[in-house]
């Protein structure tokens, strides 16, 4: 039998963690042309190259998670992309969810599908090498009206089904409810919603048998909404996301990794450290890391802008970043 709990554990190796790679076509087409790249299958393959081929990942990454098409695709090193990642100690993974739709019972809202056929999509990614697999599902801070309790519960419902299958599929589940930072939410009613969003959760994941020492949570920092005006000290942000998840989060769990939500790469380093020191001190049951998408990539894209001379530059761009919010990780 897989050991789910040993490969769980084993993404929060000390300075590690995980780049968010999982762009869906319409994702990475849209993060390409705001770099001024034409959209192309060959354009997307160069994309991922440029930072699954670049040198060294292996020292700060446990794991990569993969949009599906990536999965089958080789890099210009002529190795599918899965088997490349695993040469150099690094897990592949996989987004499983096809993404949102508005939600019916609540239209302004948003719930995720996929999981119709999932289980015999879980069997084909598993041959492909995928040894995780992440399900996102969004929360939209509105007033006191958004977000609905019918959309939580469903949600929730949705993401506990998924962890359910992935376990059975012998595969680890992340499980990604964003609460997203857009919006103009003070930090109080983001930390009332993330504690609700979790709370919901971990209940429903019972009511399912999820084994809870299998999951990691990919959560959202407490922060002010984006347009609150409010800029938040990284201290502010990790008392309250600490107490959160504290509150919330069973520790059992094996871990937690943020996700970077529209942060600068510079305040999702900042935060991402007084968390990790906060946790030290508050000497919280779970280890936590990075699963980070564009703070990651943000820097890297705008020096490469699709061209091959650019390469070397934007690698070394990312690598820098990568190494500070690696460093980060540790306080
Ligand atoms: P960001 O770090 O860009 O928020 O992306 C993380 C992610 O995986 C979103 O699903």
């Amino acid at each position: 039998m897989t050991d789910l709990v040993g490969i769980a554990r084993a993404f929060f190796e000390k300075g590690k963690g995980i780049l968010a790679a999982d762009e869906s076509v319409h994702t990475a087409t849209a993060r390409l042309a705001s770099y001024g790249v034409p959209a192309s299958a060959e354009m997307r393959r160069q994309y991922r190259d440029l930072f699954l081929g670049a040198p060294d990942v292996e020292h700060h990454l446990s794991g990569v998670i993969l949009f599906s098409e990536t999965l089958l695709e080789e890099g210009n090193d002529k190795k599918l992309f899965p088997e490349s990642l695993i040469s150099r100690g690094i897990m592949p993974g996989v987004k499983v969810d096809l993404g949102t739709e508005p939600f019916s019972a609540s239209p302004r809202e948003f719930i995720t599908n996929g999981l119709i056929g999932l289980p015999e999509r879980l069997l084909e990614f598993k041959k492909q090498g995928a040894v995780f697999t992440k399900w996102r599902s969004v929360i939209r801070i509105d007033g006191d009206t958004l977000p609905s309790p019918q959309a939580l519960h469903e949600n929730a419902k949705r993401l506990a089904s998924y962890a359910k299958e992935v376990q059975t599929a012998g595969m680890v589940p992340i499980l990604e409810p964003e609460v997203l930072h857009e919006g103009k939410h003070s930090r109080a009613r983001a930390r009332a919603v993330i504690s609700e969003t979790l709370k919901i959760l971990f209940s429903v994941l019972d009511e399912f048998s999820v084994d809870r020492a299998s999951v990691i949570l990919k959560t959202s920092m407490v922060l002010s909404g984006s347009e609150s005006g409010k800029h938040d000290s990284p201290e502010e942000v990790a008392d309250d996301t600490l107490a959160t998840l504290m509150g919330n989060v069973p520790p059992q769990v094996s871990g937690i990794v943020f996700l970077s939500g529209g942060q600068t790469p510079d305040e999702s380093t900042a935060n991402l450290a007084a968390i990790a020191r906060r946790a030290k001190e508050i000497n919280a049951p779970w280890p936590l890391t990075f699963s980070y998408a564009r703070a990651l990539q943000e820097e890297a894209l705008s020096v490469w802008k699709g061209k091959e001379e650019n390469v070397p530059a934007a690698r070394a761009a990312f690598l820098d970043r990568l190494a500070k919010v690696s460093a980060a990780t540790i306080g």
